[in-house]
């Protein structure tokens, strides 16, 4: 079992380069079983979500390798299967986009339903509502979705709650379709758009990501294409707040600063001085850290991916602030590690309320799912003495390198393995 120490009080200086992001990755590779050759793709975060995802394609027959450190070459053409491994793809999230892919691909898939982080109900209603007016049908069955078609024709699909998964899953199933799709209340994620631009160059002709209406004009082929995945704007807004709770003067670079607009705008708000660039956000304090209100919601408003890590910067900050958290039904419970800190947080439903503290201390928490491991992280950087992290497979689902990232702009972590007996006498 592997643990974080870190050692808090060290000002964050310098430069972050920022990976490829998770969540337009977890979309992207899926989506080359589309195409009738191999794609070549860049940016690739190396994760443990985007390497169980490369499993799950080899196991199903697909041929794909890492060409160098960021790129892999993917080749569908050998795939033998539309039965997803249900060990690992019932382990993530992001395996349920194996089902629009091979709806699209072969008008069939068998997938687990999926795992990922466990901060309520994540249901895929709207998924199968869409593959539904597709003229797909589907059973659950042994913990499985199977859905199948005869064949897949354009339909309009409402969504009645804008969800990320629900409209990237309609567009992989209806980009060879027969006829137009129209998907309304879509979701307008920065991870959206990238994946229409990936279909678009392999041939697709998809109009209106990144608004809330997306059309899907079905095509016959797509064909292999090299493409580079966009930066990751969670990613850079995690080290950009743990720039702001150590005091210190973090520039991210490699990233799109527009995906980064409403997490700007917050840490302006809380007093930090923001610096934007072409490709680069710097984020120094500038003396003070000032209490603001929060309400997550659907992108362009503030991402629910970041509300641990504002709400960890909050607890150290002047005075009270208000999360309101409008997308999740249970995505606080890393709040009680954040207590055992020092922190002043009550939690009612989807909001908490956050009684500013003049500094956390070190503790023994636990990283309870991927953005909460982010928040121990960025407590632990901040707090006085050495906070040991354990669960730390979460963070290293979604954080590319982040020791090494942290280390590099004067942190004190280390990555320690501890026996399973030492784990015992521990308890
Ligand atoms: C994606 O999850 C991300 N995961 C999540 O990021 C992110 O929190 C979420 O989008 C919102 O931005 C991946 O991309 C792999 P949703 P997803 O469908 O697609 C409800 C991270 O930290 N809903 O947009 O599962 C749902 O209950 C992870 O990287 C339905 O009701 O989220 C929620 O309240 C954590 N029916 C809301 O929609 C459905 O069929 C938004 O969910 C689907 C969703």
């Amino acid at each position: 079992m592997d643990k974080f120490f870190i050692s808090g009080g060290q000002q964050l200086q310098g430069e972050v380069r920022i990976s490829g992001a998770k969540n337009a990755a977890l979309a992207i590779i899926p989506a080359v079983l589309l195409s009738d050759d191999a794609c070549r793709i860049e940016n690739v975060p190396n994760i443990t979500d985007v390497r169980a995802m490369i499993r799950i394609l080899r196991d199903m027959g697909a041929n794909v390798r890492w060409m160098n450190r960021s790129t892999l070459l993917v080749d569908p053409c050998p795939l033998g299967t539309y039965v997803a491994s249900d060990e690992l793809a019932g382990q993530m999230r992001g395996s349920y986009y194996l089902m629009g892919a091979m709806l699209g691909r072969c008008h069939h898939a068998v997938v687990p339903m999926p795992g990922g982080c466990n901060f309520g109900v994540r249901p895929i209603d709207l998924h199968l509502k869409g593959f539904s007016a597709l003229g797909a049908s589907y059973s659950l069955e042994g913990g499985m979705v199977n859905v199948s078609a005869t064949e897949l024709h354009g339909s309009s699909i409402y969504l009645d709650v804008v969800s990320v998964g629900a409209t990237i899953n309609i567009m992989l199933a209806a980009v060879k379709a027969d006829g137009m799709t129209v998907i309304e209340n879509a979701a307008k994620e920065p991870h959206i758009v990238d994946l229409a631009n990936f279909l678009n160059s392999m041939g697709a002709d998809i109009r209106g990501a990144g608004t809330d209406v997306i059309k899907v004009h079905g095509v016959e082929h797509l064909h292999g294409v090299t493409y580079s995945i966009i930066p990751d704007q969670i990613e850079a807004g995690t080290y950009m707040v743990a720039g702001a709770a150590t005091h210190g003067d973090v520039t991210v670079t490699n990233v799109i600063p527009k995906h980064l607009e409403s997490i700007m705008a917050k840490l302006e708000e809380m007093g930090l001085e923001i610096t934007e660039f072409d490709e680069a956000v710097r984020v120094r304090y500038a003396g003070k850290l000032n209490k603001c209100n929060i309400k997550t919601m659907p992108h362009p408003g503030f991402p629910t991916d970041m509300q641990p890590q504002i709400t960890t910067l909050l607890s150290i900050a002047n005075g009270t602030s208000i999360v309101n958290e409008s997308v999740w039904d249970n995505r606080f419970r890393y709040v009680d590690e954040l207590k055992r800190m020092g922190a002043q947080i009550s939690v009612n439903g989807k909001l908490a309320v956050v009684e500013g503290v003049d500094h956390l201390t070190a503790a023994p928490v636990k990283a309870t799912d991927l953005r909460a491991g982010a928040a121990m992280i960025i407590a632990a950087l901040a707090a006085q003495g050495t906070t040991e992290i354990s669960q730390i497979r979460n963070i290293e689902r979604g954080y590319e390198n982040v020791v090494e990232k942290l280390q590099k702009i004067g942190a004190d972590i280390r990555r320690v393995t501890v026996q399973k007996d030492e784990e015992a006498q521990a308890v």
